[in-house]
C-alpha cells in the first residue's frame, strides 16, 4: 500500500452500539486515527440470527467500509467474528481484526476451576467458539450463558434499571452458584453493562473482556503494514448507523463521550 493510505480510516463495526465498548479501546491505543464507525442497528441483535445471515452483513459493511477507503477493519463483534471473518479474510484484500470471547485468559486465571462465559447464542454456537473451548478449557469447566434481551437494554441506552438488573441475576445467579469466579463478557454490548454485573457478581468475581488486548492487536497490524496514521494526524471518529439515526443517534454519541 502506499504512504497516502496510512491516513486512510479504520473500519469497525458491529451489529449496534455494542463495538463503541472496543472503539474506546481503540481510540485510547491509537489516538491518531480516523474511525469509521457502523453500527448494523437495523439488523440488530445478531444473536438468534443464523450464520449466513450474520455473514452477509459483516460483507454488506465490510463493502460499504471499503467504499469508504477503509485501510484496516475491525470486527467489533464476537457473533459476527465467529460468522464471519474467515471467509472476509479470504475475500478482501485489506486485514480484519476480529474478536473473540477472552477464554484463554479466563481458563488461565481462575482459581474455583469454573468460569462463566457470558455471550449472544449465535456466538455459543459457532464452531470457533467451541473450538477455542475444547482448546483452552482443559481442567477448568467452562460454563456457557446465552443471554438473549440484553443487547436489546444496551441499543436503547438502558445500561442500569430493575428490569435490566433482573435478567442479569437471571442469567449470573447460577453461574456463581455453580462456583464461578470469573465471568467473561462474550459479546461487546456487555462492557456498557459492566457496573451493573459487577455489582451483581460480587468483589469476588473478576470480568474479563477483550477490547483493550483487540485494540493492541490493531496496533500490530497497522505497524507490521506501514498504516500507522501520521502523529501529526488529530483522530476522530465518524459513525453510521443501518438504523433509525433519530433513534440510535443520540446513544451512539452518549456512549461516544462515556
Ligand atoms: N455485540 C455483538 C457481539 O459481540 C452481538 C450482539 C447481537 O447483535 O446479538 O457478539
Amino acid at each position: 500500500m502506499s504512504a497516502g493510505r496510512t491516513a486512510a480510516p479504520i473500519g469497525v463495526f458491529d451489529s449496534g452500539v455494542g463495538g463503541l465498548s472496543v472503539l474506546r479501546e481503540l481510540r485510547r491505543e491509537l489516538p491518531h486515527e480516523h474511525f469509521i464507525y457502523y453500527a448494523d442497528s437495523g439488523h440488530c441483535p445478531y444473536g438468534g440470527k443464523p450464520a449466513i445471515e450474520i455473514a452477509a452483513r459483516a460483507f454488506a459493511i465490510t463493502d460499504e467500509l471499503l467504499a469508504a477507503g477503509a485501510k484496516l477493519i475491525v470486527v467489533a463483534c464476537n457473533t459476527a467474528t465467529i460468522a464471519a471473518v474467515e471467509q472476509l479474510r479470504a475475500t478482501y484484500p485489506l486485514s480484519f481484526v476480529g474478536i473473540e470471547p477472552a477464554i484463554k485468559p479466563a481458563v488461565r486465571q481462575t482459581r474455583s476451576g469454573v468460569v462463566g462465559v457470558l455471550a449472544t447464542g449465535a456466538a455459543l454456537a459457532g464452531d470457533k467458539f467451541l473450538r477455542l473451548q475444547a482448546e483452552h478449557g482443559d481442567g477448568v469447566r467452562v460454563i456457557t450463558q446465552p443471554c438473549p434481551g440484553l443487547v436489546e437494554f444496551v441499543e436503547r441506552g438502558e445500561l442500569d434499571s430493575p428490569a435490566l438488573r433482573a435478567l442479569l441475576r437471571r442469567y449470573i445467579e447460577p453461574l456463581l452458584r455453580d462456583g464461578a469466579d470469573t465471568l467473561v463478557l462474550g459479546c461487546t454490548h456487555y462492557p456498557f453493562l459492566r457496573p451493573a454485573i459487577a455489582e451483581i457478581a460480587g468483589p469476588a468475581v473478576t470480568l474479563l473482556d477483550t477490547g483493550a488486548a483487540v485494540a493492541r492487536q490493531a496496533r500490530r497490524v497497522l505497524e507490521r503494514e506501514g498504516l500507522l496514521a501520521p502523529e501529526a494526524q488529530a483522530g476522530r471518529v465518524d459513525w453510521r448507523s443501518s438504523g433509525d439515526v433519530a433513534r440510535v443517534g443520540p446513544v451512539i454519541e452518549r456512549l461516544l463521550a462515556g
